[in-house]
C-alpha cells in the first residue's frame, strides 16, 4: 500500500475488521498543531437539553457533530458534581466538557487536549454559551495539584496503548477522594481490555467497573473511594 502525498493511506484495508484508511486520516486530529489553515464553520447541535449554535473547524475530532461514543456518554452518565473542579480529558471542540457546565455551572470545568485548536475552540464556544466556569488549556497547563470531583472523557483510544495508559496514569489518580471518572470506549477497541488494566494499575483506593453497554459502546466507572472508605 503506498501512502498519498498527504501522508494518507490510498486504499482501505481492514485491521481486525476496521478500515484503515479513516483510521490513518483521523490520526491527524491528535496534532498539536494540525494542517491546513484553522478556519472556524458553524455547529448546531444539542447539548444539555438545548439547541446550541457553536462554532468547529477541520483538523479536529469529530468536528461536525458530537461522536456517537460521546453521545452513548452524554447520554449515559449521571450529573456531575455540582461544585468542585470537573475535567474533561481530551475535549476536542467541548461537548463533553460543556455540557458540565451547563449542568454544573457552581462548578469550574477543566477541559484538556493537545490539539491547540480544540483548547481554542472550546474556550470560545463556552464564551458564546456565556459559561464563565469552563477553562480549556494543553494538560501542563493546569495545575498538577489539584483533584477533580468527577471526570468526564471520550478518551483519544487511537493514540496507541502505552500512551492511552500514560494518559490515565496522569489524570485518573487526581480524583477527588469520593469523585468519580466516566469514560466511554468502543468494545472493539479494547474496552474490556482497558477495564482490566486500570483495575491492575489503579491503588486499591480505586474501584473500576463497567457501568452499561450501549450501541457496541462499553462506559467505564472509576471511583476513589472517600477518606472514610479507605
Ligand atoms: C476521542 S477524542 C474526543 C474529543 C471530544 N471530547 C469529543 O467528545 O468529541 C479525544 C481527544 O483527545 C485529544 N488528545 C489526544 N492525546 C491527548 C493527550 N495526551 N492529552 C489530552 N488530550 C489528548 C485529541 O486531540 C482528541 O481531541
Amino acid at each position: 500500500m503506498q501512502p498519498s502525498r498527504a501522508g494518507f493511506a490510498r486504499f482501505p484495508i481492514t485491521l481486525q475488521g476496521e478500515l484503515l484508511w479513516p483510521v490513518m486520516e483521523s490520526a491527524h486530529y491528535f496534532s498539536t498543531s494540525p494542517a491546513g489553515p484553522f478556519t472556524r464553520k458553524p455547529l448546531t447541535v444539542e447539548l444539555a437539553g438545548e439547541t446550541r449554535r457553536l462554532q468547529t473547524s477541520t483538523g479536529i475530532f469529530s468536528p461536525d457533530g458530537i461522536d456517537k461514543g460521546t453521545a452513548v456518554l452524554l447520554a449515559e452518565v449521571p450529573a456531575p458534581h455540582p461544585t468542585g473542579n470537573l475535567l474533561d480529558i481530551g475535549c476536542g471542540w467541548g461537548p463533553i466538557a460543556l455540557t458540565m457546565a451547563l449542568l454544573a455551572p457552581g462548578s469550574k470545568v477543566y477541559a484538556v487536549d493537545v490539539n491547540e485548536r480544540c483548547v481554542t475552540l472550546t474556550n470560545e464556544n463556552a464564551a458564546s454559551l456565556g459559561l464563565s466556569n469552563v477553562v480549556a488549556s494543553t494538560p501542563q497547563e493546569v495545575d498538577p495539584d489539584l483533584r477533580f470531583d468527577t471526570i468526564w472523557s471520550n478518551p483519544p483510544i487511537r493514540i496507541g496503548k502505552d500512551e492511552l495508559h500514560a494518559l490515565l496514569k496522569l489524570w485518573l489518580p487526581r480524583l477527588a477522594e469520593g469523585g468519580t471518572a466516566w469514560l466511554v470506549v468502543q468494545k472493539n477497541l479494547g474496552s474490556d481490555s482497558l477495564q482490566r488494566w486500570l483495575a491492575a494499575e489503579l491503588d486499591s483506593s480505586f474501584s473500576v467497573t463497567r457501568e452499561s453497554t450501549s450501541k457496541s459502546f462499553r462506559i467505564l466507572k472509576v471511583t476513589k473511594a472517600s477518606r472514610s472508605q479507605q
